[in-house]
C-alpha cells in the first residue's frame, strides 16, 4: 500500500522505533488477505518505557495553559481531516468496513479532537461558601496522570481520539496499544499528531502480538493514573482487577447486547430502516449494534416482509467496491465464532429465514442473516452477536418487553420505536441503559455520552463529561483570612 499517512514503526518520546527484537506483527486486508504491512511487534519492557517517557513528559505537559493545548487538538484536528480520505481508504484496506462508513468514522474521530480542544479551556473549579469567616474553600482540576489508552479494532480511529483527545485536553500524557488487527490507521494518528506539534513523550503508541503481556504491563505500572479500555466485557474485568492493587482510574467501554423494540404504534417503515441501519453497520461489529429485534405480535408479519426485503438487498463485498454496504469480518476467528452462533440456534429451533452461510465473495464474508422465533430460553439471546446477523423476538405488551429487555447483565444501548408521548418516556426511563434511542438508531457523536451501565461498562466518553475521567479535583482550604 502507498500513502503518505502510512507508518510501521511505533512512536515512543517522540521516536520512530522498531522493537528491540526485531520481531514484527503482519497486518493484512481482510477483504483480500492482502500482506498489508509490518509492524513492531514490541515486548512488555518496551511498553513500560513508553510509560516512563509519558511520565517524564508529564512533567511540563501539565504545565502548559489550556489554550495551548486546545490549539495543537485544534490542529491535530484539521489534519486528520485533511487526510480523510487517505485514512479511510486506510481504514478500509485494514478493517474492512465500507469506504462510506470509513469517510463518517474519520471525520466522527476527527470531532473529538476539536470538541476537547474547546473543552480544554471550560475544565473549571468552585468556590465554596465557607462555614468558617477565616477561611475560603476553592476547588481546582487537575490532570490525573500518565494515561494508558487500549483501543479496539471496530473503529480503528474514533476509538483512539474519544480516549487521547480528552486525555490531552486535561494535560495527561497518553501510552497507547492499539488492536492487532488495526495498527495502522493508528500509527497514522501519530504522523498527523506529531505534524501538528505535541511534545515529545505526550503520545506514545506501542505496537504488539502480544496484547495480554503489554495490556497487563499498562494496567498494572505503577507510573499509570488512568486506564481507558474498549473492548470486551471478559477482558474489562481482568483490567479492572489489574488496576486495583495500584487504585487507577479506570474507564471500560465493553460489551452490549441491544435490544430494539418495534412498538405497533411505530411509523414502520422508519422502524425497518432504522434496524437495518443499527444492526448491519460496520457488518454488526459496533458494541451498540441491534443485538435483539423485539416486535410487537401485531406487527411482526408486515415487519418480517419490508424488513427482510431490504437484508436480502444488501451488497456485500469489498469495502473498496462501489455501493457495498457489508465488508468482510475483521479475521477468521469471528466467522468462524458467528458460524458457530447461528448454527447452534437453528440447532435449538431458530427460524433461518436468511442468509445464514458464508458469502460466496470471499473467505470473511458472511451473509447478511435474518433468525426469526427467537426467545430468551436460546444461547444466541445471550451472546453479543458481532455479526450481520438479526434476531426477531415477538412480544404482547410494553412492561412484558421491558423486562426481557433488562434481562441481561449488559446496559450500553437500547432502541425503541413509537408514536406515542407517553410510553416514549415509561419506556425510556424503564430500560436499564447508558444510551436510549427513541425514534433514532444512531446515537454516537462527539457532544453527547457514550457509555454503559452494569457489565458493559463505567465511565463516559464524548461530551462535556468526556474529560471528567481524565481530571482530579483538588481542594483547597485557605485558613488565617
Ligand atoms: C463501539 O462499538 O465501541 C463504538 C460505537 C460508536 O462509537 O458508535
Amino acid at each position: 500500500m502507498q500513502s503518505t499517512i502510512i507508518r510501521t514503526q511505533a512512536y515512543v518520546d517522540g521516536q520512530w522505533v522498531s522493537a528491540a527484537s526485531g520481531k514484527t506483527l503482519a497486518v493484512t486486508n481482510p477483504a483480500t488477505g492482502e500482506h498489508l504491512a509490518d509492524v513492531p511487534d514490541m515486548s512488555a519492557e518496551e511498553a513500560a518505557a513508553a510509560v516512563e517517557a509519558a511520565d517524564r513528559a508529564f512533567d511540563s505537559w501539565k504545565k502548559t495553559t489550556a489554550k495551548s493545548r486546545a490549539q495543537l487538538l485544534r490542529r491535530w484536528y484539521e489534519l486528520i481531516m485533511d487526510n480523510q480520505e487517505a485514512l479511510a481508504q486506510l481504514m478500509t484496506a485494514e478493517q474492512g468496513k465500507p469506504l462510506a462508513e470509513s469517510r463518517g468514522e474519520v471525520a466522527y474521530g476527527a470531532s473529538f479532537a476539536e470538541w476537547f480542544g474547546e473543552e480544554a479551556k471550560r475544565t473549571y473549579g468552585e468556590q465554596i461558601p465557607s462555614p468558617s469567616p477565616t477561611s475560603r474553600l476553592v476547588t481546582i482540576r487537575q490532570p490525573v496522570g500518565v494515561v494508558a489508552a487500549i483501543t479496539p479494532w471496530n473503529f480503528p480511529v474514533a476509538m483512539i481520539t474519544r480516549k487521547v483527545a480528552p486525555a490531552l485536553a486535561a494535560g495527561c500524557t497518553v501510552v497507547l496499544k492499539p488492536a492487532e488487527d488495526t495498527p495502522l490507521c493508528a500509527l497514522a494518528l501519530m504522523a498527523l499528531a506529531e505534524e501538528a506539534g505535541f511534545p515529545a513523550g505526550v503520545i506514545n503508541m506501542v505496537t504488539t502480538a502480544d496484547p495480554i503481556a503489554v495490556g497487563d504491563t499498562l494496567t498494572s505500572h505503577p507510573l499509570v493514573r488512568k486506564v481507558s479500555f474498549t473492548g470486551s466485557t471478559p477482558v474489562g474485568k481482568h483490567i479492572l482487577h489489574q488496576a486495583a492493587d495500584t487504585v487507577k482510574k479506570v474507564s471500560l467501554e465493553l460489551g452490549g447486547n441491544a435490544p430494539f423494540i418495534v412498538f405497533d404504534d411505530a411509523d414502520l417503515d422508519a422502524a425497518v430502516k432504522g434496524v437495518l441501519i443499527s444492526k448491519y453497520r460496520n457488518a454488526g461489529q459496533t458494541c451498540v449494534c441491534t443485538n435483539r429485534v423485539y416486535v410487537q405480535r401485531s406487527v411482526m408479519e408486515q415487519f418480517v416482509a419490508k424488513f427482510s426485503e431490504l437484508v436480502a438487498a444488501l451488497k456485500v463485498g469489498p469495502g473498496d467496491q462501489e455501493g457495498v454496504e457489508i465488508g468482510p469480518l475483521i479475521n477468521r476467528k469471528a466467522i468462524e465464532r458467528v458460524e458457530q452462533v447461528v448454527s447452534h440456534a437453528v440447532g435449538e429451533g431458530a427460524q433461518l429465514l436468511l442468509g445464514g452461510a458464508r458469502s460466496e465473495v470471499g473467505e470473511l464474508f458472511y451473509q447478511p442473516t435474518l433468525l426469526g422465533g427467537i426467545d430468551e430460553s436460546m444461547a444466541i439471546a445471550n451472546q453479543e452477536l458481532f455479526g450481520p446477523i438479526s434476531t426477531l423476538f415477538v412480544f404482547d405488551d410494553e412492561e412484558e418487553v421491558i423486562e426481557r429487555a433488562n434481562a441481561t447483565p449488559f446496559g450500553l444501548a437500547a432502541y425503541f420505536y413509537s408514536r406515542d408521548i407517553g410510553r416514549c418516556w415509561r419506556v425510556a426511563e424503564g430500560l436499564e441503559y447508558g444510551m436510549v434511542g427513541i425514534n433514532e438508531c444512531i446515537l454516537s457523536n462527539e457532544v453527547a455520552p457514550f457509555g454503559g451501565v452494569k457489565e458493559s461498562g463505567t465511565g463516559r466518553e464524548g461530551s462535556r463529561h468526556g474529560i471528567e475521567d481524565y481530571l482530579e479535583i483538588k481542594y483547597l482550604c485557605m485558613g488565617g483570612i
